[in-house]
């Protein structure tokens, strides 16, 4: 069941998104070589709670980081840990939640440890780029497939993987609620696809590899890897359906 949100709640999700996209870029400010992904985890739990919200991910079906920390070919669900110090060149994406008044602000944004490589530049900025067609398509009339559609073919016109097994979402009081919101369309789709529509609250997000789309979970039960060993980017905004079109909600102003 797809819960549309009233006027009143849309100005919780904003207070929660607004928390969520500071911790967002106040993480991105502590990447760089020589940090470990503990310290990044810790120091944005802190930022969340000092805001006045709650880190949503912390103790999520046992999920025991304040944020998710993945490095290179980590894609998603990595584990902030003491061990893992950040080398030169690294790209490492970081996904925030933040609870408050009841609501979720669910973002991710990938960024690089001092010096990136053109390769690492060009992912990251595509993974961005697939963000921004989904959004651009997800406006009233159109249905939850055009956001798939749209992301699908940037990333993939750029020779990039799409991940499949992880989607984005719903989201509003629950972390993830309906409905849900592929990266990619199949052929023979398997669940509803339905129409965009005022009120609705989303998170599109991106999970976008140099290689191929395939993934496994590491032995820890929560980090997602490529396959291939190659490197991943992530890029997560909650956002608004409008009859004007969809508005960002985790957004450091508004
Ligand atoms: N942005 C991710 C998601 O939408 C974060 C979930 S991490 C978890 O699913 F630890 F909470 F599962
Ligand atoms: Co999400």
């Amino acid at each position: 069941m797809i819960k549309l949100k009233s006027a009143a709640e849309i100005e919780k999700m904003r207070a929660a998104g607004r928390i969520a996209a500071q911790a967002r870029q106040y993480a991105g400010s502590l990447v760089h070589p020589g940090v470990s992904t503990y310290e990044i985890d810790r120091k944005t739990g802190e930022f969340i709670r000092n805001a006045g919200a709650v880190p949503t991910f912390l103790n999520y079906n046992g999920y025991p980081g304040n944020v998710c920390v993945s490095v290179n070919e980590e894609i998603i669900h990595g584990i902030g840990s003491k061990k893992r110090l950040l080398k030169d060149g690294d790209i490492v994406s970081v996904d925030v939640g933040a609870t408050i008044q009841g609501f979720v602000g669910d973002c991710a944004d990938t960024f690089v440890a001092g010096t990136a490589d053109e390769a690492a530049l060009r992912l990251i900025e595509v993974t961005r780029a697939s963000f921004a067609a989904g959004l651009a398509a997800a406006r009233p009339g159109n249905r939850i497939s055009d956001i798939s559609r749209a992301v699908q073919k940037t990333a993939e016109s750029a020779g990039y993987g799409v991940v499949r097994e992880y989607i984005g979402h719903g989201v509003g009081q629950q972390l993830h609620e309906d409905p849900e919101v592929p990266n990619f369309v199949e052929e023979k789709r398997r669940g509803p696809d339905p129409r965009l529509i005022p009120g609705m609250t989303i998170a599109i997000e991106p999970m976008i590899n140099e290689g191929t789309y395939e993934i496994r979970v590491l032995s820890d039960g929560w980090t997602v890897v490529t396959k291939d060993g190659s490197r991943s980017a992530h890029y997560e905004n909650t956002v608004l359906i409008t009859n004007g079109g969809a508005v960002v909600l985790t957004a450091v102003e508004q």
